[in-house]
């Protein structure tokens, strides 16, 4: 006797069965547009101007301030494992090193400069990104030069943040990127960039939508940047100031940016979404910022969620709003786990 082959009836549109495409690990890593990977981390570093000093910073996790002496032990297993890139950031701790016009951040004999030699010539291999500021050298802790009511003088602001940015690229970085948010600097940057004859050769990566917030505290614990009077109010972007976000990238792409970034970057998804759409002609990045980092760190502690799974899963969510590069504490981490 035969039996009828079964037949199964299926109650509304085939197209309704998608378990089948994720049913498997690799199929699940299949279903995102981008797969986050080692060369797509930049990590941040903290360079204090003592040589010798490695101080953790108590309010953003397994982060420390390092001098010049301490870089290589600490980089050597971290370019083993296949780190690509850091961004620099330097902390002047020396007394009286800090002064209205910042004039210590292109110190050729500061840490950010020394640094990036180094590193040019003990990890050849390694991408070095340098932030662009003045607030970590100001005496008064604001991105630029005031005026005498205490508001940014966005023109000696932006003459000045130009020069250290060709400092910055002289002593060797790949790539400048400017986190001040005053108007016109890219377009400074890039033309004095022109000028030395190092456009060519150095990658312009602007802060352009940097939004003003509570989520950069640990960062200015480890850097001293906090401003001594007033906020950032009137230069970083207003939360809710999405149209404003988007228009400050396409002026910066305007302006001969190679590279847009939007941070902080969980909370602003829809922006990194806007700068991919806008800048779809070039690499977006996300900069998960300290106090991101510091508050999945203090969800782990509290037993809300699993530590690796959430970086993950916020960076992931980064990727896919749209970003090709990402800024983040958790690269060392992510060296470790992305290898396994
Ligand atoms: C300096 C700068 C800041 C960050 C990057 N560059 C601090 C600020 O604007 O106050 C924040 C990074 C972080 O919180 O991890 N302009
Ligand atoms: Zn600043």
């Amino acid at each position: 006797a035969s039996t009828a082959a079964t037949s199964v009836s299926i109650s509304g549109d085939i197209s309704s069965q998608l378990h089948g495409g994720y049913c498997h690990p690799l199929a699940r890593s299949w279903q995102a547009e981008r797969q986050l990977t080692k060369s797509m981390l930049i990590y941040p570093l903290f360079i204090s101007d003592q040589a010798d000093e490695e101080t953790l910073i108590p309010s953003l996790p397994n982060q420390h301030r390092r001098g010049l002496n301490k870089i290589s032990a600490h980089l050597e297993p971290l370019v083993r494992k296949g780190l690509r890139s850091v961004i620099l950031f330097g902390v002047p701790i020396a007394p009286n090193v800090k002064n209205a016009l910042g004039t210590a951040a292109d110190d050729p004999s500061g840490p950010v400069i020394k640094t990036i030699r180094l590193i040019r010539a003990r990890f050849p291999s390694l991408f070095i990104v340098a932030d662009v500021c003045l607030c970590e050298y100001t005496s008064h802790g604001h991105c630029g030069i005031l005026r005498d009511d205490g508001s940014l003088n966005n023109q000696s602001s932006v003459d000045r943040i130009s020069d250290v940015a060709i400092a910055y690229a002289e002593a060797g970085a790949h790539c400048v990127a400017p986190s001040d948010m005053n108007d016109g600097r890219i377009r400074a940057i890039k033309l004095k960039l022109i000028e030395a004859g190092i456009a060519h050769k150095t990658v312009l990566m602007s802060y352009s939508a940097k939004f003003s917030g509570c989520l950069y505290g640990p960062f200015r614990d480890a850097a001293g940047s906090c401003p001594s009077f007033g906020d950032r109010k009137c230069y970083q972007l207003p939360p809710g100031g999405r149209g404003l976000a988007r228009r400050a990238i396409s002026r910066d792409i305007q302006e001969g940016a190679d590279i847009i970034m939007v941070k902080p970057a969980s909370s602003y998804l829809d922006i990194i979404s806007d700068a991919k759409d806008i800048g779809r002609d070039m690499p977006v990045a996300a900069y998960q910022v300290s106090g991101e980092f510091a508050m999945i760190h203090a969800g782990a502690k509290a037993g809300v969620f699993d530590l690796k799974t959430m970086a993950f899963e916020s960076t992931e969510g980064i990727l896919r709003a749209g970003a090709t590069i990402v800024v983040s504490y958790f690269t060392p981490n992510f060296l470790d786990w992305l290898s396994s």
